[in-house]
């Protein structure tokens, strides 16, 4: 029969030696709690996360939506916690294999998953370790310790079933056990090392959550993207309009301008912009100008919702820069405001909206009055 794989997330530490005012595990990363980016690793698997029952919320908030993970009540160590967890699971057969990884180790990678739980099914026990790289001194015998043959012991830990939970019955009121591996030997089992690297750290102190959050920095992509939109003034007999609305704001104006919502060109350039950074069309694609409910409708409503589908993407925006194409009305008294109410929307600081008016000196339809327009640059992390 083939071997079935369960997990375990000892997730059930309070983090003292990081010393933050929340567990390390809860601890935003790149957007996402620490233990968000290990389960969504293993969310495919049956996975059981031990958690305190203190950090009930702190959990449902990390695990929303994940169908394969259930919480269990951890135990005082890690090592209870583990017992505890490998108690939950009802119908493993003692051939089918335990995969163990600590809820602070974010930087797993998916093929080094693979390895360890490959190595195991061969050989029933294996981990990821990663070669001793520094030279290591022993200061009891004032002695360089020889490097070679030293490994750091990392997880995941893979075993096979009966094998695991025999270490821990075996060794139940032991505490002097660091892991699962070091169980799992104690009772004459080798443990098999699959190499890895020191990319696959445990966050422990609070240098180790710096580096974490530089390194997922570095993974990240930035992007430049740009909308253009350009609104007619109203004709004049249509036009009872007494003012323009231009980033959010109402410009008293003789004129008014006409077409979609309450053609705001540089909500709509700015809706465009986002959009154009998770391939998710233009404005018209969600908010169809033939769609009589937005009519006048307020252009914030677009904005935040391709904020929306940015945040959904994993996308962050983090710069605006606009550029207003207009003859009249003049700009300059309102900029603030405007820039208040960008600020506001978006929750970029003022300091990240540029916001140039130009006219078109006379040039052009634009020059004559006809319409404003306005092109933005949006700077998005993905
Ligand atoms: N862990 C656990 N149950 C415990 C203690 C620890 O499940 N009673 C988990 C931690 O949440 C972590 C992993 O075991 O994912 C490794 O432990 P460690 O790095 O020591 O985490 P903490 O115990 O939280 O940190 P500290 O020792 O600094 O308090
Ligand atoms: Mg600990």
């Amino acid at each position: 029969m083939k071997q079935k794989i369960y997990v375990i997330i000892p997730a059930a530490g309070s983090g003292e030696r990081l010393g933050a005012d929340l567990p390390k595990q809860y601890l935003p990363l790149g957007g996402k709690p620490v233990l968000r980016h290990v389960l969504d690793k293993f969310a495919d698997f049956e996975t059981a996360v031990a958690i305190s029952p203190d950090h009930q919320d702190l959990y449902e908030q990390a695990a929303t939506g994940l169908e394969k993970a259930r919480k269990i009540t951890g135990g005082k160590s890690r090592k209870e916690s583990i017992y505890n967890a490998l108690q939950s699971f009802l119908k493993v057969n003692d051939n089918d294999l335990i995969l163990i990884h600590d809820a602070a180790r974010p930087f797993v990678r998916r093929d080094e998953i693979e390895a360890v739980i490959d190595q195991a099914q061969d050989s029933g026990a294996a981990t990821l370790a990663s070669p001793l790289a520094a030279t290591l001194y022993d200061a009891a015998t004032d002695e360089t310790v020889d490097r070679t043959e030293k490994w750091a012991i990392q997880t995941p830990q893979v075993f096979r079933a009966g094998l695991i939970k025999e270490a821990h019955e075996k060794f139940k009121e032991d505490d002097s056990f660091t892991d699962d591996a070091g169980l799992v030997r104690a009772l004459g089992h080798e443990v098999a090392l699959v190499k890895s690297g020191r990319h696959n750290f445990k966050i422990t102190t609070m240098q180790d959550y710096d580096m974490a959050k530089t390194l997922i920095q570095a993974d990240k992509q930035t992007i430049t993207t740009m909308g253009y939109d350009i609104h007619a003034f109203a004709e004049p007999k249509e036009d009872g309009g007494d003012h323009v609305t231009l980033g959010g704001i109402q410009i008293p104006h003789h004129k008014s301008l006409s077409g979609h919502s309450d053609a705001d060109v540089i909500l709509h350039a700015l809706t465009d912009a986002i959009l154009g950074a998770i391939g998710q069309g233009d404005i018209g694609t969600h908010f169809p100008p033939s769609d009589d409910q937005w009519k006048g409708a307020d252009s914030a409503i677009f904005v935040k919702h391709a904020l929306k589908l940015l945040e959904e993407a994993g996308g962050q925006l983090i710069h605006i820069d606009i550029n207003l194409q207009c003859q009249a009305p003049k700009i300059a008294p309102h900029r603030e405001t405007m820039i208040q109410n960008l600020s506001a929307l978006t929750g970029l600081p003022p300091s990240s909206i540029g916001l140039k008016a130009t006219t078109l000196e006379g040039l052009g339809a634009l020059g004559r009055e006809e319409g404003i327009a306005a092109y933005v640059n949006a700077t998005i992390q993905l």
